[in-house]
């Protein structure tokens, strides 16, 4: 039998993804709906859900839910509507994340924005991550969960509110690796590089710095994502981040040297 022929079992498997109207949490979902898996698609932003769920190609395994997740009431709401659709939740995908504006540097980002980052990125992360296992330790249930982190959890943005919440996602990630495994769930993160996906308004130029020669794509993480998801394809996996940046974080800004044949 093919190893890949079954990575998710439809009449089983069911998902959440926050972040799911744009960008990698977009086509994380759609990838999800694709496999047959019955996809929450949770965003701030109602439009952007509709347009995400008619773009997937079964919308009939979507369920849409809009709410701010910078508010803990909120991120409750989104349990119940979840729970509600689906039973338990064995995959959980944290996508979501505030726009990222070059002009809140160290000096300029206020204490909303401060806040609200952290508030999107850590604790919503670690109150649904956790809600979603309790009911799953309690029905004896597996789990996978993936967090979207940042190359910036290791090195400055000069966006230090950014910077700080994927810092402690990368460490939130290794805490509850280690807290659930023992009970199945699996906690593990998917760290972008350049991806010109929405959030990040890449200058093209920075394409030479990528030894494969290219920003990346939202659909470059899906495969990645769906593989560490998978039960099947990644069952002895967890505590780990996965680099998807084409190569970005070798470069440190030398050019690659001109080898000759
Ligand atoms: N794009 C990149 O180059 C890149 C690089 C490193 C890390 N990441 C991370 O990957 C994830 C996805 O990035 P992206 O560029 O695809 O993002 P994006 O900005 O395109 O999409 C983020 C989504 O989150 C939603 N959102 C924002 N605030 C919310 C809130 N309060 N409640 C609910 N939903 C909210 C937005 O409406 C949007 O649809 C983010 O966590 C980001 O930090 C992205």
């Amino acid at each position: 039998m093919s190893l890949f022929s079954t990575p998710f079992d439809p009449a089983r498997d069911t998902a959440l993804v926050t972040g799911a109207g744009k960008g990698i949490g977009r086509a994380i979902a759609q990838a999800l709906i694709g496999e047959g898996v019955r996809t929450v698609f949770a965003d701030v932003n109602a439009e952007r859900v509709r347009a995400a769920i008619s773009a997937s190609s079964k919308p009939e395994l979507a369920v849409p839910w809009v709410g701010d997740l910078a508010r803990l009431e909120a991120c409750d709401e989104l349990l119940v509507a979840a729970h509600a659709a689906l039973g338990e939740v064995s995959h959980f995908v944290h996508s979501a994340s505030p726009p990222r504006r070059e002009a809140d540097h160290a000096l300029a980002v206020d204490r909303k924005t401060w806040q609200e980052m952290h508030a999107v990125n850590l604790d919503a992360g670690f109150h649904l991550a956790r809600e979603i296992a309790k009911r799953l330790i309690a029905a004896k249930q597996p789990g996978s969960f993936l967090f979207l982190t940042s190359l910036h959890a290791g090195t400055p943005r000069n966006l230090p509110h950014y910077s700080t919440a994927k810092a402690a996602m990368a460490m939130l990630v290794k805490e509850l690796a280690k807290s659930f495994g023992r009970h199945g769930i699996r906690v593990n993160a998917l760290v972008p590089g350049a991806i010109a996906a929405g959030g990040f308004v890449a200058d093209a130029s920075l394409a030479k710095h990528i030894p494969l020669g290219r920003l990346g794509a939202a659909d470059d993480l899906a495969p990645m994502a769906l593989t560490v998801l998978s039960n099947n394809l990644s069952a002895y996996v967890t505590g780990a981040a996965f680099v998807i940046d084409g190569g970005l974080s070798l470069t440190n800004w030398f050019e690659a040297p001109v080898l000759d044949a």
